[in-house]
């Protein structure tokens, strides 16, 4: 999800006005094809493409919707801060372990059905290596999504400002969150700007072309102590999630899927089907693979109780559940309120001297 903040000066009223617009991509579900992917796609929670949501960013992947007027003609744009999330990323290592484990599972099955057969010829492409970084197509994700931010704030996303250091990247130092940062960076400097594109080693020259890696700030929740102790670190924050695991919703779908695949049923558990679940979404985001047999052992249901599951353990690790999750933001937020702020009285200031300078 992103997050867009953006303020807002009316030409003829002298007092600046501030106004907080939040933008979500991920707003309506849009009708692709009919392939077994797109079926479940509308599902798959934080694993859904863009794509999935405008339909448009099929065929033109900068091409901005304008739904949402983010700009009437009487305001001018002073400054945007955006929250955004990481490009398409590999799974990390430990999906990737459970993923071996219920490949090799079904490798043991004696089934004869075409699903079985086509799981067991499935290529296990997935590898320890790939370990959540961000891939190629997620890179792809950045350079547009930047394109398509400057696009709509064509006064602040400008050559000037950038070589006057008016624009900065803050990253978390996860590996794929810098690369996605690098590559946002890029979507604007030479897809939308069209500056060349600079050899990696000059590019650490011109710092403000750099992402500055700040967890205090991007991984707040790492930094808040009251987290770590009463959630993270907390074997028992998310007894809910364990309890739904072993819940009559989840048993139903383990049974069913145990009776596809000819598995005994006590060697299957929640995070495994979990775990089929998401390579059927990761192979449509990674591989555009639409119809992948991973996906054929779920229907509509089903995906409907795992959605609920992976919604349920973010609903306690980073939402709603404990206030602490969300207080633990606090600092990210004070720093951008901070930043809209300065611009605000920045351009006051300029009001009574040159009207051009912001
Ligand atoms: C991270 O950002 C905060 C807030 O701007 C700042 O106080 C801190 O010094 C920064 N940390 C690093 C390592 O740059
Ligand atoms: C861990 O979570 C449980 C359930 O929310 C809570 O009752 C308990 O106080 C927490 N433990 C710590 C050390 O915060």
């Amino acid at each position: 999800m992103s997050l867009m903040l953006c303020e807002y000066r009316r030409y003829a009223p002298k007092a600046a006005q501030i106004l907080l617009i939040s933008v979500t991509w991920f707003c309506s579900v849009g009708g692709l094809s009919t392939s077994e992917s797109s079926r479940l796609a509308s599902y798959f929670g934080t694993k859904t493409r863009y794509e999935e949501v405008n339909p448009f960013l099929l065929v033109n992947p900068l091409l901005v919707s304008r739904k949402h007027d983010l700009l009437p003609n009487t305001c001018t744009p002073l400054q945007v801060v955006s929250v955004i999330r990481h490009g398409r990323r590999y799974p990390t290592q430990k999906q990737i372990k459970k993923m071996k484990k219920i490949y090799n599972l079904i490798q043991q099955s004696e089934s004869n059905s075409e699903l079985v057969k086509e799981l067991q010829s499935w290529n296990m492409w997935y590898d320890d290596w790939m370990d959540g970084q961000l891939v190629k197509n997620g890179e792809e994700d950045m350079k547009n999504l930047a394109y398509r931010l400057a696009s709509l704030f064509p006064s602040l996303f400008t050559a000037d400002k950038l070589e006057k250091c008016k624009m900065s990247f803050t990253t978390s130092s996860k590996h794929r969150c810098v690369d996605s940062t690098k590559s946002f960076i890029k979507g604007v400097t030479h897809n939308y700007l069209q500056l060349p594109e600079l050899p990696d080693t000059e590019q650490e020259d011109i710092t403000c072309r750099e992402p500055v890696v700040n967890d205090t700030l991007m991984r707040f929740f790492d930094h808040c102590e009251k987290f770590v102790v009463q959630v993270e670190d907390n074997d028992t924050a998310l007894h809910e999630v364990d309890k739904f695991k072993i819940g009559p919703e989840m048993q139903k779908v383990i049974n069913k899927v145990a009776d596809l695949l000819s598995i005994p049923k006590d060697q299957l558990n929640a995070d495994l089907i979990q775990v089929a679940f998401f390579t059927c979404s990761f192979e449509l985001a990674i591989n555009n693979t639409v119809n992948s047999p991973w996906c054929r052992l779920f229907d509509e249901e089903d995906a409907k109780v795992l959605e609920y599951l992976n919604d349920l353990k973010q609903y306690w690790k980073r939402g709603y559940g404990f206030d602490i999750n969300s207080r633990s933001s606090c600092n990210l937020f004070q720093h951008i309120f901070q930043h809209l702020e300065t611009a605000v009285s920045e351009s006051k200031r300029y009001c009574y001297g040159s009207v051009n300078s912001v």
